[in-house]
């Protein structure tokens, strides 16, 4: 598929589990935020939108004991418990008037050998050419090596923006941007920043590596595919229409500008 597929522009937005969940509770979803944000997709009524949620206190726990046990029973609890974080965000985005259907990455995804194979991309293209938002989440996956590992929301933002070349990509979290040591947003970052900045993971339960593994995506994302992205504060009023529209500054912008005699990891795995 090319860009010119699809009328007007194309959006990636994610939103984490740290803003649709309460982390520090197992299982406890901020039913207002997801009727908040459902109104403000609403409001701004993006044409071609491909929305993904984390996982939060729905999928963090219960991925960690997986991890420990390797129990298929521990892999399943993880899918069946952000499966019903997931048809929250459906049910609040349906329940506002918008079209939209759940994607579940274990159905279509797997990893071979460390790389992600992604089987998702004729269910995306259909849905949004009928004008359906289609929602998908961070998952456990099949892997060839043996059971399973766990994609992340985020992989699945870098997947969607290159898979359909998005003119605008988005990921809310809890914080206003990423962080310098002095607690202050960077406008923007680059690449040759990141490696510079002291960015760690979550305070909380996050088994895909908290906003550490969320700039490195981002930050190649921006420099493989020229695909920038804005890290804003999605628990925030009004900052999802705002990145819908694309109006004033928010967060951090990544960037892929690049200074010279900088090299980006050359692979395409984003694990
Ligand atoms: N330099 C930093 N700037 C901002 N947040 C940071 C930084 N280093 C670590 N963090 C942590 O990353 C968290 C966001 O990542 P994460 O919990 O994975 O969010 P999400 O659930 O939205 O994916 C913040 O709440 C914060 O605790
Ligand atoms: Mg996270």
């Amino acid at each position: 598929m090319t860009k010119h597929s699809f009328f007007g522009e194309l959006y990636v937005l994610k939103i984490g589990g740290s803003v649709l969940t309460d982390k520090a509770t197992e299982r406890i979803a901020r039913t207002s935020t997801l009727k908040r944000i459902s109104e403000e997709i609403a409001i701004a009524q993006p044409r071609n939108l491909i929305l993904i949620h984390g996982a939060g206190s729905f999928g963090h726990p219960q991925a960690k004991m997986y991890l420990v046990s390797r129990e298929i029973k521990d892999a399943l609890i993880t899918h069946e418990t952000v499966k019903k974080l997931n048809m929250m965000m459906v049910s609040a985005l349906t329940d506002r008037g918008l079209k939209a259907i759940p994607l579940h990455p274990l159905s279509a995804v797997v990893s071979k050998g460390g790389e992600i194979e992604y089987k998702l991309k004729d269910q995306i293209e259909l849905a949004l050419k009928q004008g359906i938002i289609p929602v998908l989440h961070g998952d456990i996956i099949l892997d060839a090596r043996g059971g399973f590992s766990i994609l992340s929301g985020d992989q699945l933002v870098v997947y969607a923006a290159k898979e359909f070349k998005a003119s605008r990509v988005g990921v809310g979290t809890d914080v206003d941007g990423v962080l310098d040591d002095t607690g202050v947003v960077i406008r923007e970052l680059t690449a040759s920043d990141v490696a510079k900045r002291n960015i760690t993971g979550s305070e909380h339960v996050d088994v895909t590596g908290g906003m550490k593994e969320k700039v490195d995506l981002l930050v190649q994302l921006a420099a493989r595919y020229k695909i920038p992205a804005v890290l804003f504060n999605a628990t925030k009023e009004s900052n999802v229409v705002k990145f819908l529209r694309g109006d004033g500054l928010l967060g951090t912008v990544i960037t892929g500008r690049l200074r010279r005699r900088e090299k980006v990891k050359n692979t395409d795995t984003i694990q």
